[in-house]
Formats: C-alpha cells, sequence, structure tokens
C-alpha cells in the first residue's frame, strides 16, 4: 500500500498500517521529512507515533521515499493524504495539492489499483479527482477511486487510527468496498460500525462532523455570552444541558473558542462550498459560527482591559498556554496564541508560558516573549491569562502563584480552574460565561477594575 502525502494524518495512517501488518511505502516531496521518518523519527509531537514509525521502519514493514514512481510501482492501493489548507486568498479550500498528487500518481501507474482519498475536501472534489486520474493514468491502466475520510485528533492520533468511532467508506463499486473492508478488517471483526455510502457522502461527513463540533463550541460559547449579561452560569448551564443524552455533554467547554488545524479552515471551506452551491443561508449559519468563536478571543482582550482599568499600556500580562489545546505543540489558529497577540498589541508586556509549544510558537509569532517556566511568566504580573488548559496550569497551587504576581487576578479562559480554590487564595478570578469571583478583601474600582497602585 503506499500513503501520498506524510503530514499529520498521512505519518499516523502510514504508521498504523504498517501496524495492521500491510508492506506500506510513504511518499512526500519533502526530503528532509522523508528522511526524519525513515529513521523511525515523526515530524511532530504525536503520543505513540514514533514508537509505531520505528518499531515499523526498523522491520523493513514501513519506508518512505519522496518517489511517488517508486509508490505507483510497488502498490495497488494508494491512500492520498495531502494537505487542504485554507486557501490565501478567502475561505475556500487550497485542493492544489490534492489534483497533483492525483496526477503525479496517475501518470506513473503501472498497473491497476484502487485510489483512496483520506484528505479533507469540498463535496464534490472526488468527482473531479476521479476524472485527472482517468485522464492522466496509461491507457490500458483502470483506476477505482473511493473516498474514506479520518476523524483523528491531534494528541489522540494514533488511539483514533486503530479504534476509530466509525468506519466510513464512499465506493461507488463493490470491489473498492472490498479493498477497504479488508484494510479495516480488524476495527470491522471488533464491530466497529461501517457506513458503506457514495463518495459525496463520504467526503461531507468529515466536513460536516468538524462543522457540528464547531457549531456545538460556538453555541456554548453564544449561552457564555447569554449568562454574561444575565447572570447565569455556563458551566452550571453546559452540565445541565449535557445530561440530555440527546445533547451530550463533550464540545460544551465555553470560553476562548476553537482553533487547530482542522476546526476553523472546515468550517470556512464549508460555508465556502455551501455558497457555491447556491445554499447562502447555510453558509451564512456556518459563517456565523466562526464570527461568534472569533468573538471568544476579543472577549478575553476586553475583559482584560477592563480589568485594567481600560488600559493595557505597561501592563505585565502572563499568558499561560500557546498551543491551541493542551497535549499538543499545535499553535494553528491558536485562540490563546491571538490573544496573547491582541494583548501585546494594546501596549501590555505580554510572558506566554506553555510547555511544549513554544518553539513553534515562536516562530509564527515572534514579537512575543517566551518564559520557561510558569513562576518566570506569573512573577510580577498585574493580570493572568489562563488560555489553554495544560494539566499543569490546572494543578497550579493559587496560593504559590498569589505570592508571585504583582496583583492576583486572572481570566479563566478555558473554564477549568476551580474558582472555589482561586477565591479562597485571594484572587479576583473572572470566568467566561460565569459571574466574577474575587477576594473580598481586594481593592477595586468602580466597575469592577482593577485599583491601580
Ligand atoms: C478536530 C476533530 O475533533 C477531529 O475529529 C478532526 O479529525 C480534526 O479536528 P483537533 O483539531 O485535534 O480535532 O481538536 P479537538 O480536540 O477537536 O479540539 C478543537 C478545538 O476546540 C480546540 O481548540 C479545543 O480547545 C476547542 N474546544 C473543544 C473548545 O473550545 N471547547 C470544547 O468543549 C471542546
Amino acid at each position: 500500500m503506499s500513503v501520498i502525502g506524510t503530514g499529520y494524518l498521512g505519518a499516523t495512517h502510514a504508521a498504523c498500517l504498517a501496524e495492521l501488518g500491510f508492506e506500506v511505502v510513504g511518499v512526500d516531496h519533502d526530503h528532509r521529512k522523508v528522511a526524519r521518518l525513515n529513521e523511525g523519527a515523526a515530524p511532530f509531537a504525536e503520543p505513540g507515533l514514533d514508537d509505531l514509525l520505528a518499531r515499523h521502519v526498523g522491520t523493513g514493514r514501513l519506508r518512505f521515499t519522496t518517489e511517488v514512481a517508486d509508490a505507483a510501482m510497488s502498490a495497488d492501493v494508494h491512500f492520498l493524504c495531502v494537505g487542504t489548507p485554507q486557501s490565501a486568498l478567502g475561505r475556500s479550500a487550497d485542493l492544489g495539492a490534492v489534483f497533483a498528487a492525483a496526477r503525479d500518481l496517475a501518470r506513473h501507474l503501472t498497473r491497476d489499483c484502487v485510489v483512496v482519498g483520506k484528505s479533507t475536501v469540498p463535496v464534490g472534489t472526488a468527482e473531479r479527482v476521479a476524472r485527472e486520474l482517468e485522464r492522466f493514468a496509461p491507457p490500458g491502466v483502470e483506476t477505482v477511486l473511493a473516498w474514506n475520510p479520518e476523524f483523528l485528533r491531534e494528541g489522540h492520533a494514533v488511539l483514533d487510527t486503530l479504534h476509530p468511532d466509525r468506519l466510513v467508506l464512499g465506493v461507488d463499486t463493490p470491489d473498492a468496498e472490498l479493498v477497504l473492508r479488508g484494510v479495516y478488517a480488524d476495527a470491522i471483526a471488533r464491530g466497529v460500525p461501517v457506513h458503506v455510502t457514495d463518495l459525496a457522502t463520504a467526503e461531507l461527513a468529515k466536513v460536516a462532523a468538524n462543522a457540528f463540533l464547531a457549531t456545538k463550541i460556538s453555541f456554548i460559547n453564544a449561552m457564555a455570552d447569554i449568562s454574561d449579561r444575565s447572570g447565569a452560569d455556563v458551566v452550571a448551564l453546559a452540565d445541565i444541558l449535557g445530561d440530555d443524552s440527546r445533547i451530550g455533554r463533550r464540545f460544551l467547554d465555553a470560553g476562548v473558542g476553537f482553533g487547530g488545524g482542522c476546526l476553523p479552515k472546515d468550517l470556512r471551506a464549508l460555508s465556502a462550498r455551501a455558497e457555491e452551491l447556491g445554499a447562502a443561508q447555510v453558509s451564512g449559519l456556518l459563517r456565523e459560527v466562526d464570527e461568534i468563536n472569533l468573538r471568544a478571543r476579543s472577549k478575553v482582550v476586553d475583559l482584560a482591559l477592563e480589568l485594567c482599568g481600560g488600559d493595557l499600556g505597561a501592563r505585565r500580562v502572563a499568558v499561560l498556554g500557546a498551543a491551541f489545546k493542551p497535549l499538543s505543540d499545535d499553535v494553528r489558529d491558536s485562540p490563546a496564541l491571538d490573544v496573547a497577540l491582541q494583548v501585546h498589541r494594546r501596549g501590555a508586556e505580554v510572558r506566554v508560558f506553555d510547555p511544549e509549544a513554544a518553539l513553534n510558537a515562536r516562530s509564527v509569532a515572534p514579537e512575543l516573549t517566551y518564559v520557561a517556566s510558569l513562576e518566570h511568566a506569573l512573577r510580577g504580573a498585574d493580570l493572568v491569562l489562563h488560555l489553554t488548559e495544560w494539566p499543569e496550569f490546572l494543578e497550579t497551587d493559587p496560593r504559590w502563584a498569589a505570592g508571585l504576581v504583582a496583583r492576583p487576578v486572572i481570566i479563566d479562559g478555558r473554564n477549568k480552574l476551580d474558582l472555589d480554590g482561586w477565591t479562597r487564595a485571594g484572587w479576583t478570578i473572572q470566568a467566561i460565561g460565569r459571574p466574577r469571583r474575587r477576594d473580598a478583601a481586594r481593592p477595586f474600582t468602580a466597575g469592577g477594575a482593577l485599583a491601580s497602585s
């Protein structure tokens, strides 16, 4: 089998196929990445992936190359796993790499094969990929296209690939279904639900799932807004909603909103695709979900301003977290980094601490100051922003932290800190969509702003 594109999805998929017992060749243009993978090392941090790569590169079952011709000759099932980033000019997905990979593969084919699309694409792409394969494959070589989206989460990529919640097999021939059933025989034997469907539904399943998750988060953030304006508590509300088995508690954590390499871009791409398809209202709904999400970030900045008496100039702000979520070093479209930058642009002296993501954060936001410890970030801070819920932040002793800062004032942008504990330790704590808690002994100006000392 071959896996074309060794980004997050492809590298994980290739390693997991090898784990399932298949001979796998991974293809990527990037020489350095290929060299690294051939040493058994993942090009990004992902629990368990290095182990799998090292083991299967070691046995020779898994190898990586920059030559698509090698893959075309040695495999009869090819997984297309190349990236589909947001296009530079708008909200739609840039499909350049998908079509280039399909054409490149087709040109080098020497035997009939099944091509399986796994990249996240706008509905309708598979049809175009099938045409490209047909057009560029040598005469007499037949290609069958299937679509088989992946729902893996960063930080759980190996687990999600080997133990998926469901399998989606987008096929239009029984042969393609048979091949995919063979690939996933282990999971199917364990009773993982299998959805055999057409190519368009399979393509849409992936973006619809991500758009739904995004909508759930923006919905609870919208309720956080209502809670802020009405004195309700959004965490209690989420618990109540979540106990309804039709709704479920997951993805109802209000706060600074969603980020990462998938949810924001997939939401925008689906909105753009809806518009192309003439579904303006659907496009508008998804655009609103995106805007509510971005508003969740600026809301934290507004709160920071308010807590600093309307001016962040020369205030020292400790930012806890840069990654888009904990246990990840990924800062793509990270709400934490976005808020840190907004606060910095308003004149604050920002110090960011993230246990894993500082290196990546520095490369996209070099204007911020990154420090090597939580203690360093907190020392002398006028305001603390908790923006990525790393376990070490949740386990921090608020009394210890209070002893380091200039003013014990914190915004919990993730609604994960223990409000009672932090208040008892002398902190003023503002969580999102929850009434502000403060130590009665602390001086505040009218309107809740912190008095300047
Ligand atoms: C997501 C999907 O979950 C996965 O199925 C898909 O294949 C890729 O996109 P991932 O990007 O790894 O996975 O992140 P996820 O764990 O879903 O979190 C997305 C963002 O939502 C994070 O920024 C997270 O902090 C935020 N989030 C999540 C909330 O703000 N509130 C919640 O309740 C849950």
